[in-house]
């Protein structure tokens, strides 16, 4: 068979996830907020049947099986069938680089394994199929802005991706090569750093405020609330034992960058995940000038202005790339 082939967008936290209530289940310990963004996707091609063994590669290379059995096994038991899955995956932007690879990758694998087997499932058993395999994917089946709560299996909708269409995230590629150290390992080191704790605790305070703030498209406060949950996420990989640090030099200059930026009255909020990559959230009236800035205080980084973006697109194989169509409920 031809099979199928799915695209998802990546999940950008704006209030982070980092560390986890259950390791073995992959919970997430804090809530995290999240906006899917546009023209990223990582396009994923699966084909299932009576193969011996699941295989999959991303960009041309096959990965360890053990990353996602666990993913391949839930999709298993919901589609009731031992068929196994060969998946090739590819993405448009620089993939394990801190640009939230993980949470489309996974996402677009789980809704192209369910479309193979024309079983009906829910979004939301993709969100929590997905989870499995990376908890931000657990968001990046939706499109638009989504939450992922502490404690939960799966995310839920927060608004619709033309909810607030004057929001943009300018994604700054600082590097693109792959980081040195997974989200998982970072968070894994990061739960025994003193400020853990501390972390876990404010990350209660900052999501429902965020949330709220998000609701009233108040982007100061948004923007506010982003920094502190990105700077206190920080705060506790530097304080784990080795400390963790994914920022290189130019990632602090596009700090800086921002910091001088919004001393001017330019609404340039910045947030960075697990890797040197700073996205800034802004206005789109903003975005040339803070694009501008951003090149000159580092010239050579890939600019790229995404707006929130749609949920999962699919199409057969075979077929033309404008013959995607959405993902539906219960597909
Ligand atoms: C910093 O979802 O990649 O991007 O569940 O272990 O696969 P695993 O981690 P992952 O972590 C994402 C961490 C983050 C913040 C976020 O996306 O919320």
């Amino acid at each position: 068979m031809s099979g199928i082939i799915c695209r998802a967008s990546p999940s950008l936290a704006v209030i982070k996830y980092w560390g986890k209530q259950d390791r073995d289940l992959n919970i997430p310990a804090t809530s995290s907020l999240a906006v899917t963004l546009d023209g990223l996707f990582t396009e994923t091609k699966v084909k299932s049947g009576n193969f011996t063994e699941d295989r999959i590669t991303v960009n041309g290379v096959r990965q360890q099986p053990e990353r996602y059995a666990g993913v391949f096994a839930c999709l298993r038991s919901l589609l009731g069938s031992e068929n196994r899955f060969e998946a090739e995956s590819s993405n448009n932007f620089p993939t394990s680089a801190g640009l939230a690879s993980s949470s489309s990758g996974f996402a677009a694998l789980v809704c192209a394994c369910a479309l193979t087997a024309g079983r009906k499932i829910s979004v939301k058993q993709l969100s929590e199929t997905a989870r499995i395999g990376s908890a931000s994917a657990a968001r990046a089946v939706y499109g638009g802005f989504t939450a992922l709560e502490a404690g939960a299996c799966f995310a839920e909708t927060i608004a619709a991706a033309d909810f607030w269409p004057e929001l943009r995230v300018v994604v700054a590629v600082t590097e693109e090569a792959q980081k040195a150290l997974s989200s998982r390992d970072g968070m894994l080191r990061s739960s025994a750093s003193p400020y853990y704790p501390a972390w876990l605790d404010s990350s209660k305070d900052i999501f429902p405020r965020a949330v709220a703030a998000l609701k009233h498209k108040d982007l100061p406060e948004l923007g506010r609330l982003c920094r502190l949950s990105t700077y206190r996420m920080h705060a506790a990989a530097l304080s784990a034992d080795p400390p963790i640090l994914y920022w290189t030099p130019r990632t602090l200059a596009l700090i800086q960058e921002c910091g001088r930026m919004r001393r001017k009255g330019i609404g340039a909020w910045e947030t960075m995940d697990a890797g040197p990559q700073v996205k800034i959230l802004c206005l789109s009236d903003d975005t040339a000038v803070i694009s501008n800035a951003l090149r000159r205080s580092c010239p050579g980084i890939r600019i790229i202005v995404s707006r929130p973006g749609g949920g999962p697109q699919w199409r057969y194989a075979g077929e033309n790339e404008d013959e995607m169509r959405p993902l539906r409920e219960a597909e």
